[in-house]
């Protein structure tokens, strides 16, 4: 069966681990959307990895790994990573696929999306730098450089000098900036084409064939439901649909082939980067949390925005990427608390929502309505089934089971690979 893995919050809910214990049930693990902008950490033994771009199920041998026609790619940010990959004894040759249908983030996209986040006084998003959104960008408005361009030179040059001549008009007469040269935009990625072409293939008919010989193909999501750019918290999202739709469009493999779609959850709620989070902690908690949880950003190492589970949120993530099951990730982290809350509604303006407003502006004046549950006051980090949890955490999770009409089918208790309960 094949299983789209999402974030249903504002990202970093503990997708690279989930997917990292799933890979060993799976043939390939497929990323479908966004780019370096992801940060998904695996943990087992004494080592920590951190991946951007390259699916996380690579650290499994022998899995095949497939970066989508849906993902945005930095060959820079690619080949730093495969190389740090290498030294660690992690080897991507012959495993790793890279669509030609890719979009390329050029030099250029990594300055706008600077210069541009700098020129937005008071109204900054928080972005990664990555040059996401200016790559995504370019590709609706057709002035996108694809992978598949890069292996033919002929078309590489005439692409870049049309795109690179009209770049240097938005550097120079908007930003200020000085152009950037064709040579060496040309000759850099002239030896980045010599590094990724062994990798390149028609993903589309590549997994299609995977498809056919009934391989197991799991998805791997990047970034969240909240920051997907149709259901999210627009502006304050990222460029892609990090939803489940957007693994469709972002591989080629037809709806009718997805088995199951699953959505990771943290046990609380954080986020990175600027937009409304109506649960968000005050200062104590925040400061607790942050350091038990160790809420840094993987990929920018900002401080994570924390707060209470908000249920109005996950609900949102249930419905539109129409989740089978739910993985509840950190659940640890809450072990100290005497009391945990929930938020099921928001009030707002003497009205009750129990659904997500689609307006920033009415979420933004939002106010949880909680309730709360007793916490257990235990370390369950050694916990290893489902039945040895103590009877408070049993409790928490069946409430947000029964809150989001939706199974809970993983627990984890921490970061290393080991600390998962799998829930029959
Ligand atoms: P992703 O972007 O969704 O893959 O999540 P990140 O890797 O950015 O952030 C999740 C962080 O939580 C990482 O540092 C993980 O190692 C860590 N983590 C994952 N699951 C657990 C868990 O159950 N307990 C604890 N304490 N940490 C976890
Ligand atoms: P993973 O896959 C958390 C946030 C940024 C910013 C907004 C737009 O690790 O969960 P962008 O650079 O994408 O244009 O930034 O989206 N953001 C993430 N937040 N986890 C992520 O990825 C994120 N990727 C982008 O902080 O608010
Ligand atoms: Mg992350």
């Amino acid at each position: 069966m094949n299983t789209i893995l999402i974030g249903a919050q504002w990202g970093d809910e503990g997708k690279g681990k989930i997917i990292d214990v799933l890979t060993e049930k799976c043939d390939y693990v497929v990323r479908y959307q966004g780019g370096a902008n992801a940060g998904h950490t695996v943990q087992f033994g004494d080592q920590e990895f951190v991946l951007h771009l390259v699916p996380s199920g690579v650290l499994h041998a022998g899995k095949r790994c497939v970066i989508g026609n849906g993902v945005v790619i930095d060959p820079e940010a690619l080949f730093g990573e495969i190389d740090a990959l290498k030294k660690r004894g992690v080897r991507v040759d012959g495993r790793l696929f890279i669509s030609e249908q890719a979009h390329l983030i050029m030099p250029y996209h990594k300055l706008i999306d600077s210069f541009q986040e700098e020129s937005r006084h008071g109204r900054k998003i928080g972005t990664t730098k990555r040059g996401i959104g200016p790559c995504y960008a370019d590709k609706i408005a057709r002035l996108g450089i694809r992978v598949g361009d890069l292996m033919d030179l002929r078309i590489f040059e005439d692409r870049l000098r049309y795109v690179l001549s009209e770049k240097n008009r938005v550097l120079t007469r908007i930003y200020g900036r000085p152009a950037l040269a064709f040579g060496k935009v040309y000759k850099d990625f002239c030896a980045w084409r010599r590094r990724m072409k062994p990798f390149v293939v028609d993903t589309i008919v590549f997994l299609n064939e995977a498809v056919r010989q009934k391989k197991k193909i799991l998805f791997e999501g990047a970034q969240g439901t909240l920051l997907d750019v149709d259901h999210g918290t627009y502006p304050y999202v990222t460029s892609s649909n990090a939803t489940a739709g957007g693994a469709i469009t972002g591989t080629g493999v037809a709806p009718t082939h997805i088995g199951e779609i699953v959505g990771v959850v943290k046990a609380y709620t954080t986020r990175v980067g600027e937009g409304p989070f109506p649960t968000e902690f005050g200062p104590e908690l925040m400061e607790k949390i942050r350091t038990k949880g160790e809420e840094f950003g993987a990929t920018t190492g900002r401080p994570r925005r924390c707060g209470w589970f908000d249920a109005v949120v996950v609900r949102h993530a249930v419905c539109v990427n129409g989740l089978n099951s739910i993985a509840v990730t950190k659940l640890d982290v809450l072990d100290e608390l005497p009391v945990i809350k929930i938020a099921t509604a928001y009030r707002c303006g003497g009205k009750i929502y129990d659904h997500l407003p689609s307006n920033v502006r009415v979420l933004e004046k939002c106010r949880p309505v909680y309730e709360d549950h007793p916490g257990w006051q235990e370390d369950i980090t050694g916990v290893k089934r489902y039945r040895d949890l103590p009877s408070n955490a049993k409790k928490y999770l069946a409430r947000l089971s029964r809150i989001l009409k939706t199974p809970i089918s993983i627990i984890s208790v921490g970061a290393e690979r080991t600390q998962t309960i799998f829930v029959r």
